[in-house]
């Protein structure tokens, strides 16, 4: 039996899950809303959240899994990338926790265990696979052909997609995180109310910028013609931005699927939250005759399980690190 203690610290959520024999147990989430009146995540904040937060946040991971801290055969934590003062928290954390137990430590790229959430449930996609990981921070097409071998195949060249869901929704002026806000009010509107441009970049890669240059110009005319805009058309602006978000996302993916012949779809990242993106992938599968892969929504924002889950295959393989490891504030799929 093994039982393997996760740790995630990299952003603004402090997490640690109990994964035994490959199987989650408890997956315990302290959300820091202190960052929500800054209009994002403030990186000394976060460390000292991750500070208070870590030790409850552990213990309530282990009472629900009912083991005991002695049961710990190992310990996976996020290396990175991440905020570097956040992310030594948890390796911190778990470098102790490992030296004082004498069990061994496995370190995890957030970037693979997001990916890597897809083996928590069933079904599980087989490999080859194609992931779009879409967060707070990445942009990514990765061809998954096993739990560790990854390549980058297409990424964006400036912001991330939930950067841009955030981005609009302070131009909408609601609160960070506005991802999950503009979801919400997106449903209730009319996707095509207001034409947004898609960039022309003809490889996988990515670009968010002009679409929010756009949406800014937009907001700006329109209020000036009519003070009361974003009151009155809020629910058409967010389902307009949603749309197009979601077609420069999949067109990618539809491209990315037809050069590869790669037939299993997955999608991971707190993006991969969003309605119209689940839905829109759920429709193009059917049409492609892709299987496709969404995790459940406690696994796409960021979460201990997918670190545990990870940490567990790194487990089977004795793959370890020492008492030296440093955490990364950048850190590529790949590695
Ligand atoms: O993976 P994640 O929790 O943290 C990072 O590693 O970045 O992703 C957070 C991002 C934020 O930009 C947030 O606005 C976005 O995911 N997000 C969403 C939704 N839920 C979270 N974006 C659009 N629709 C959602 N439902
Ligand atoms: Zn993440």
């Amino acid at each position: 039996m093994a039982i393997i203690l996760g740790i995630e610290s990299s952003c603004d959520e402090t997490s640690a899950s109990i994964c035994i024999d490959g199987f989650i147990k408890s997956n315990v989430i302290a959300t820091q809303a202190i960052h929500a009146k800054y209009g994002g995540v403030v990186p000394e904040l976060a460390s000292r959240a991750h500070q208070q937060n870590i030790i409850p946040t552990i213990d309530q991971a282990i009472v629900q899994a009912k083991i005991t801290k002695n049961d710990v055969d190992a310990v996976a934590f996020t290396r990175g990338p991440g905020l570097l003062g956040s992310l030594l928290v948890g390796t911190s954390f778990a470098k102790s926790f490992a030296l004082a137990r004498n069990i061994p430590l496995i370190e995890v790229n957030h970037m693979q265990a997001h990916i890597l959430a897809h083996f928590i449930d069933d079904p599980k996609p087989s490999f080859p696979f194609l992931c779009l990981t879409v967060s707070g921070g990445h942009t990514q097409i990765v061809l998954v052909k096993d739990y560790f071998e990854m390549e980058l195949i297409g990424q964006t060249l400036d912001d991330a997609a939930g950067e841009a869901f955030d981005k609009t929704a302070k131009i909408l002026n609601l609160p960070y995180p506005g991802g999950p806000l503009i979801d919400k009010y997106g449903q209730l509107g009319d996707p095509n109310s207001f034409q947004l441009p898609e960039p022309k970049i003809a490889d996988l890669n990515f670009s968010f910028s002009g679409l929010k240059t756009a949406i800014l110009y937009l907001v700006q005319d329109e209020v000036k013609k009519n003070p009361n805009f974003l009151d009155e058309r809020l629910h058409d602006i967010c389902a307009s931005v949603q749309q197009r978000i979601v077609t420069i996302l999949l067109n990618k993916v539809k491209k990315a699927a037809k050069l590869t012949g790669v037939k299993d779809i997955a999608i991971a990242g707190g993006v991969s939250a969003n309605s119209g993106l689940r839905t829109a992938l759920l429709e193009m599968g059917e049409k492609y005759k892709w299987n496709v892969f969404i995790p459940k929504f406690e696994y796409c924002t960021d979460n201990a399980a997918m670190i545990a889950i990870a940490g567990y295959q790194k487990y089977l393989k004795g793959d370890f690190v020492g008492q030296d490891i440093a955490p990364l504030a950048r850190m590529a799929v790949n590695i």
